[in-house]
């Protein structure tokens, strides 16, 4: 596998090696690494469908708030690096914040210069709400990623929902010239969806952590038995009852929860049975929570997940 630091040597290599896009296809999953079971489902299926697959693994600063976790964000690039050879990758980007935004970037973002995007409307939205600036830090660094690399397609977590919606709406105004493939989100046993920020829990929170799938996937067990339309709220009290033994011991904070149309992620009061909708008509349950570590209680995490029904 070839890594590149630099921009420079990564656009360089891409140009010799593949002048001719029309020959081959290029597959690219960009990450920031600590790269675990979720990461490697989209490397497989790139390399299913492509000649060739690219992965960054960049800790994007422009996506933290300066209250936010960047210098405590796990970063392991020695195991990402024999992780990505034995799945086959073919080239490893992995810059420095320095290259990928030459002017700096302080995380005060008035103090930020240089080009950014943002896609308004769906960005202010559900995660926008806690993280005012995350999706205007996604999309700039993202774009910069798709310059650099020059897939033909890129691919995307289900578990970042609100991510992939925000990509595929600048892909498509911003007329750029690929596609965006979504992969569903892969859990541990326990149904806790794997992510890197599940390393600062212990074993006991993370199991407790597993009962924020289980709430959610009570929501979508109700929608798929009804066979007429169910009222939000039976969904949100569904949902809480897997949730209050956790809440009431503090472990558990609820951010948001959110029973959305999949394409608008507006709010639904009712929620219709699947069998009565179209199938691009989904309904999306996605929520964000705090978990506060039962062995740690100066560690607490932010963790989200979603069902599609
Ligand atoms: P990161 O959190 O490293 O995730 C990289 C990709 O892996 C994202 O598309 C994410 O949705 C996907 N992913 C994470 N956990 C997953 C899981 N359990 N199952 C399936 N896919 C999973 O998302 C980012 O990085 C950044 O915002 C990035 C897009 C790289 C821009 O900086």
């Amino acid at each position: 596998m070839k890594v590149f630091h630099t921009v420079k040597e990564f656009v360089e290599w891409r140009k010799n090696e593949f002048s001719d896009r029309s020959k081959i296809s290029i597959g690219f999953v960009p990450t920031m690494g600590c790269l675990h079971a979720g990461h490697a489902s989209l490397i497989k299926q790139s390399k299913e469908d492509n000649d060739k697959t690219f992965v960054s693994v960049f800790v994007n600063p422009a996506q933290f708030a300066p209250s936010e976790d960047l210098d405590q964000y796990p970063r392991t690039l020695p195991e990402d690096i024999k992780l990505l050879e034995s799945l086959g990758v073919d080239a490893l980007f992995a810059p420095s914040p320095s290259e990928i935004y030459p002017q700096g970037i302080p995380l005060d973002t008035t103090q930020q210069r240089g080009p950014f995007v943002s896609v308004h409307g769906i960005s202010e939205m559900l995660e926008g709400k806690t993280r005012p600036n995350f999706f205007r830090g996604v999309a700039t660094v993202v774009l910069k990623l798709f310059n650099i690399t020059a897939p033909d397609i890129a691919y995307f977590g289900q578990k970042d929902i609100q991510q992939f919606i925000v990509l595929e709406t600048m892909v498509k105004e911003l007329f750029c010239n690929l596609k965006l493939k979504m992969m569903p989100i892969v859990r541990g046993e326990s149904g806790l969806a794997l992510s890197s920020r599940n390393k600062y829990l212990s074993e006991k929170s993370k199991a407790d952590a597993s009962n924020i799938y289980a709430g959610l996937h009570s929501a979508e067990k109700l929608i798929l038995k009804s066979a007429v339309s169910i009222k939000r709220q039976v969904l949100l009290d569904s949902i809480m009852e897997y949730w209050k033994q956790f809440i009431d011991s503090k472990e558990l904070k609820v951010d948001y929860i959110s029973i959305a149309d999949y394409n608008t992620l507006q709010e639904l009061d009712s929620i219709e049975p699947s069998t009565h909708r179209q199938s691009h008509d989904k309904v999306v349950i996605s929520c964000a929570v705090y978990v506060t570590d039962v062995d740690k209680p100066d560690t607490t995490v932010r963790l989200i997940d979603n069902i599609i029904v």
